[in-house]
């Protein structure tokens, strides 16, 4: 997991290079370099570290020249060190690579080329790219020939950044299996694993495919195929990102910013999909056999998805783990079957392969995809978007509101179709953006109560229903911020066994708006009470602050949507815990925001 980028044109390549990098973080952070063609050869810069602390000590952005590659790592071959961090060389140094993804047979390539005198420099499987291409230039007309026939020898995902000593006047770039998109400029192109890298300098992108590789100069981009080389036709795409939507905007932290800007992205998210939605709810409306697959976050949303499709359609849908799912649902799925996968990158390798799987066994495939272009669109059949715009901090936030909004358009659309009234629950999600914005106000007091509670070891976090997934939820941005275990579970599962953990100050939250489980919600709480744990309460009845130690007064809405406006003083309290432990809430320790390996 990492992110790359590549520069060649007029400007200063190691300033653009070190600008894009930090961009890239979110994608991994624990070593960083670049190899600038400086006049006199290729240089290399590298080390572990965070890529400021890196500048600042290796001077990366002073490096004259004119094109380059850079890469800020997150291991998966090879422990973050200075050997280890990108970029990566041949024996001669005149080929440099920077690479994301990983090398399934490198070892085998690896011992092929040692017995050929190649002599490798660090633990990882990237090196083995630059050995193979130096042993393919050998006996290949040209470079581009030996990487085509190098890159066909490879097995894994991977996308590349290549920078050759003897070709001044280019870069190469390839994909397969690992986002990279390019960027076309004025007389300057460039190459990134995602747009927010190079959007500064130019708004208008080229998306590679799986199996791609590009060629690129100052004038000129082409793309082709690794397969035979063929040139492919691409067309550029125009970003309406501003560089500012994917910069902080005055708040300490991205996480901060994103939680905020639910209102909007919300309202995004029901206003782009309300014209289409109706097309997507007829194309899937027949299928009876669904499956939701999804990683994480994305994973809770398909939960909330499950219960709203059960409640409103008296659908059957079965919610499951994409990493499960690609090795289970073979015998399983057919053409009969309706996948829908969550994802908010759309590179999530799981859900990736979940999908692969699905279309492979000619079942229908529809995404819930946040980032466009990504790989999870290409792969099916249709797609809804999320519109929540760049999501940089690692924890999702407004792409998970707006996944469960779309979610509910959805379900609401077929109900729609099927005659349902649903115009109660139609208006009142078209209201949730303001109830959103109205909960924002409790900002200040969750950072008050986080003070009295971040000594805690341990949270769990009860719903029922459709707040299952909020729990659950709730306790994901906890442990994965704050560093602070958390469960999240149905407040019926309390007295299977977890209660056994509840004792004195124990903080327990109770996400329980008013609806059919209420009073059964009521119960759980007071079981909690009777073991002297501390009671947070989400809510937005009278009843409920009686029996609660700490109250969170929320609107009232009709339950099926709850989840959607519960699920922020949650993000709020993991975020205040996290800002009050000392942790960076935008790069929590060993995760990265998109997981492009199993
Ligand atoms: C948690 C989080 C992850 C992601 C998961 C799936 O805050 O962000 O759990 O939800 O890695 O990612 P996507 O949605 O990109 O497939």
């Amino acid at each position: 997991m990492c992110g790359i980028i590549a520069y060649i044109g007029d400007g200063e390549a190691g300033k653009i290079l070190v600008d894009g990098l930090k961009r890239l973080e979110y994608r991994g952070y624990d070593s960083a370099g670049v190899a600038i063609d400086t006049g006199e050869g290729i240089t290399i810069k590298k080390g572990a570290g965070r890529v400021d602390e890196l500048n600042e000590m290796l001077g990366f952005s002073k490096l004259p020249g004119k094109r380059g590659i850079a890469q800020t790592r997150w291991a998966t071959h090879g422990e973050p060190n200075d050997v280890n961090a990108h970029p990566h060389t041949d024996c001669s140094g005149r080929i440099a690579l920077v690479h994301n993804g990983i090398i399934e047979n490198y070892l085998e390539l690896k011992e092929g080329l040692m017995e050929r005198g190649h002599t490798f420099k660090s633990e990882t499987d990237t090196e083995v790219i630059a050995h193979l291409i130096e042993e393919e230039l050998k006996s290949s007309e040209n470079f581009e020939e030996a990487l085509r026939r190098a890159l066909l020898k490879l097995k894994g995902s991977f996308a590349l950044a290549i920078i050759y000593a003897g070709e001044r006047d280019r870069l190469y770039l390839v994909r397969n299996e690992s986002p990279l998109v390019l960027g076309i400029g004025e007389g300057e192109n460039f190459a990134a694993s995602d747009v927010p890298a190079f959007l500064e300098y130019t708004n208008r992108v080229v998306f590679l495919d799986d199996g791609e590789y590009a060629v690129i100069g100052k004038d000129f981009y082409e793309v082709k195929r690794i397969e035979d080389g063929e040139r492919v036709e691409k067309e550029i795409q125009e970003i309406s990102w501003t560089l500012d939507m994917a910069e902080k905007a005055g708040y300490p932290h991205f996480m901060l910013k994103e939680i905020y800007e639910q209102p909007q992205a919300i309202k995004d998210a029901i206003y782009g999909n309300m014209e289409t939605i109706g097309e997507i709810a007829r194309a899937i409306d027949e299928y009876e056999k669904i499956f939701i697959v999804a990683m994480g976050t994305s994973y809770h949303a398909g939960l909330y998805a499950k219960y709203l499709f059960q409640h409103l359609l008296g659908k059957v849908v079965l919610v499951e783990d994409a990493s499960e799912f690609r090795y289970s649902a073979e015998k399983v799925v057919d053409e009969n079957t309706l996948v829908i996968a969550i994802t908010q990158s759309g590179e999530t390798a799981d859900t990736l392969a979940a999908i692969k799987l699905a279309k492979a066994k000619g079942a229908k495939v529809l995404s819930v995809v946040n980032v466009v272009g990504s790989m999870a669109t290409r792969l099916s059949d249709l797609v809804i978007y999320t519109h929540a715009g760049p999501e940089i901090g690692v924890a999702a936030t407004k792409t998970y509101t707006t996944q469960l909004t779309v979610m509910a358009l959805l379900a609401m659309a077929i109900a729609e179709l099927r005659g349902v009234n649903i115009s109660t629950l139609k208006e009142a999600l078209l209201r949730v953006p303001g109830l959103v914005e109205e909960v924002l106000k409790h900002d200040g007091a969750i950072r008050e109560l986080s003070k009295s509670l971040k000594e805690a070891r341990d949270f769990f976090y009860i719903g029922r229903s459709f707040n299952v997934p909020t729990a659950l939820e709730g306790a994901l941005k906890l442990k994965e911020i704050s560093y602070i275990h958390a469960e999240g579970l149905s407040a019926g599962e309390l007295k299977h066994g977890p209660l056994a953990l509840i004792e004195e100050g124990v903080p327990v939250v109770a996400i329980a708006p008013s609806g059919r489980l209420f009073e059964k919600m009521v119960s759980n709480i007071k079981e909690v009470s009777a073991r002297k744990g501390f009671i947070i309460a989400l809510g937005d009845s009278e009843e409920l602050k009686k029996v609660s130690d700490v109250f969170v007064e929320m609107p009232s809405l009709p339950e099926e949507l709850t989840p959607i406006v519960y699920a922020v003083p949650l993000q709020l309290l993991a975020y205040h815990l996290a800002v009050l432990r000392g942790n960076d809430p935008d790069k929590p320790r060993n995760l990265a925001k998109s997981v492009t390996v199993e």
